[in-house]
């Protein structure tokens, strides 16, 4: 610890900050945290392994006046008006050319504007999305650095020394301009949403669709993730169902309630590729699914209105589960196509200029999506960095063409006995409008000529054409 200053500063000792920071100390760097709620800094140094540099303080000012110049500061608060009253009360002790790192979820049109604010008076802002979860930041995430490139320079060190590895390789990179790294993490959220739907959808069928129990569902969730759906969301699924309820005894799972929550990123990764025009359909579905959730009373009512046509599946055990890994695996394939192609257009449109090669290689350990279809992933991107949609991929290509005829067949069984497969039957259908020459969109046109003179196209000959139709 140089001059008995400290490398790296933290705001907000939650759970999150905690981690991380102890993570950084354990690589050999000395850490200084603030929470105003003295207890978390006492958690903090309580916690730290034998021999490492940690304190925690309970104002800012005793924290910026210990740290190395630059400053390196990261804020985990909540997204929206803490991270703005945290700049505010940073900015008469900071000094020019320190680094202030928002590491939390916050939305990326904050992060530019904070970006802006801060570059005016000469601090260096950076929005990073750090992705792992409690475990994840204590113990190697994926992090996602984005905004000024010499700033990143200063941490990059750091970073790389906690972020999780894969093959000798750190799970950070810089992942572009202004608000890049909060625009990836939000996508990151996105593909996340859409892969829970999915795996809650197989759950349903493999549960009520074929009347599994908890320990057959953890059985077929622990083959899968020892096969080719090897992921983090499968491991934890596989677990969950064998977590028992302490108050009841019951296994957990079955004691919790149906509605789900969310914190905002999968609605913003929906709205934001709304503008972009880039079709996302089973992300959408994600956002819309969790809200549906939450309509219990109105579900309870509609439930007794409308009978399903039957509740079991019809299939022989073993082949419904089969079919159902495989539908499974197409339809997470799709989620990562729809995320990345998002990623693709909004590296241009938003000049952010995002190396999406890196962002499928950081992503293969440490965060809430890694799995082993990354690595598939990343050599298509190795090999066509261009590459606009992963779809357009050979390899891709082949393992959806092996999986394609199972996710038709789940899908009939599963509308046929009325379960709602929201996730599964959209990946299907951007599949098959994605890999169609011609779209019925020519009537739209038609249409949209008829009754408003919009014009359309001609397959015979270039321009604008409108007709008088009726
Ligand atoms: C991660 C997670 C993390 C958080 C989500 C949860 O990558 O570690 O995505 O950021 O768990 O924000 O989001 P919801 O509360 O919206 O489900």
């Amino acid at each position: 610890m140089a001059n008995n200053l400290f490398d790296f500063g933290m705001i907000g000792l939650g759970v999150m900050g905690r981690n991380l920071l102890l993570n950084m100390a354990d690589h050999g760097f000395s850490v200084i945290g603030f929470d105003k709620d003295p207890q978390k800094g006492t958690a903090l140094e309580s916690s730290a392994t034998a021999g490492t540099i940690v304190k925690g303080v309970t104002t800012l000012a005793e924290m910026i006046n210990q740290m190395q110049r630059p400053r390196k500061i990261m804020m985990l608060v909540p997204a929206g008006k803490p991270v703005d009253d945290v700049v505010n009360d940073l900015l008469p002790l900071v000094d020019k050319g320190d680094i202030v790192i928002d590491g939390g979820n916050s939305h990326y049109t904050d992060t530019l504007r904070r970006v802006k604010y801060l570059e005016e008076k000469g601090i260096h802002f950076m929005g990073v999305g750090v992705s792992g979860g409690e475990h994840g930041a204590r113990t190697g995430p994926s992090i996602m650095p984005g905004g000024d490139s010499e700033a990143y320079a200063n941490v990059r060190t750091i970073l790389e020394a906690v972020a999780a590895k894969v093959n000798g390789s750190a799970c950070v990179a810089y992942m572009g301009k202004g608000a890049a790294g909060h625009y990836v993490k939000m996508v990151h959220n996105g593909i996340e949403y859409a892969i829970m739907q999915l795996i809650s959808e197989t759950y349903d069928l493999l549960h009520r669709g074929i009347g599994l129990d908890n320990d057959e569902l953890h059985k077929v969730f622990k083959d899968w993730n020892d096969g080719e759906l090897q992921s983090f969301l499968v491991e934890i699924t596989r677990d969950i169902f064998l977590k028992e309820d302490d108050k009841t005894k019951n296994r957990l799972v079955d004691m919790i309630l149906d509605k789900a929550g969310s914190k905002g990123t999968g609605k913003w990764t929906s709205q934001d590729a709304m503008d972009l025009a880039v079709p996302l359909p089973v992300i959408d579905m994600a956002v819309a699914m969790r809200d549906l959730s939450s309509y219990k009373d109105e579900r309870l009512q509609a439930a007794k209105l409308y009978k399903g046509p039957g509740t079991s599946i019809e299939v022989p055990r073993e082949v419904f589960i089969q079919q159902l890994g495989d539908a499974l695996y197409f339809a997470t394939i799709i989620c990562y196509a729809q995320g990345l192609a998002m990623l693709y257009k909004a590296s241009s449109e938003l000049d952010m200029q995002i190396p999406i090669a890196d962002v499928v290689r950081i992503w293969r350990g440490g965060c809430i999506i890694r799995s082993t279809l990354l690595e598939t992933f990343y050599s298509a991107y190795q090999a066509n960095p261009k590459l606009s949609n992963i779809l357009l991929d050979p390899n891709v290509a082949k393992l959806l063409q092996a999986k394609k005829q199972h996710l038709r067949n789940v899908i009939m069984h599963a509308t046929q006995t009325g379960y709602s497969i929201a996730g599964l039957i959209s990946s299907l259908s951007y599949f098959d409008a994605y890999r169609s020459e011609r779209m019925p969109t020519n009537l739209i046109q038609a249409q949209r000529d008829y009754f408003g003179a919009h014009t359309y196209q001609r397959i015979d000959m270039p321009g604008s054409f409108h007709t008088e139709w009726s």
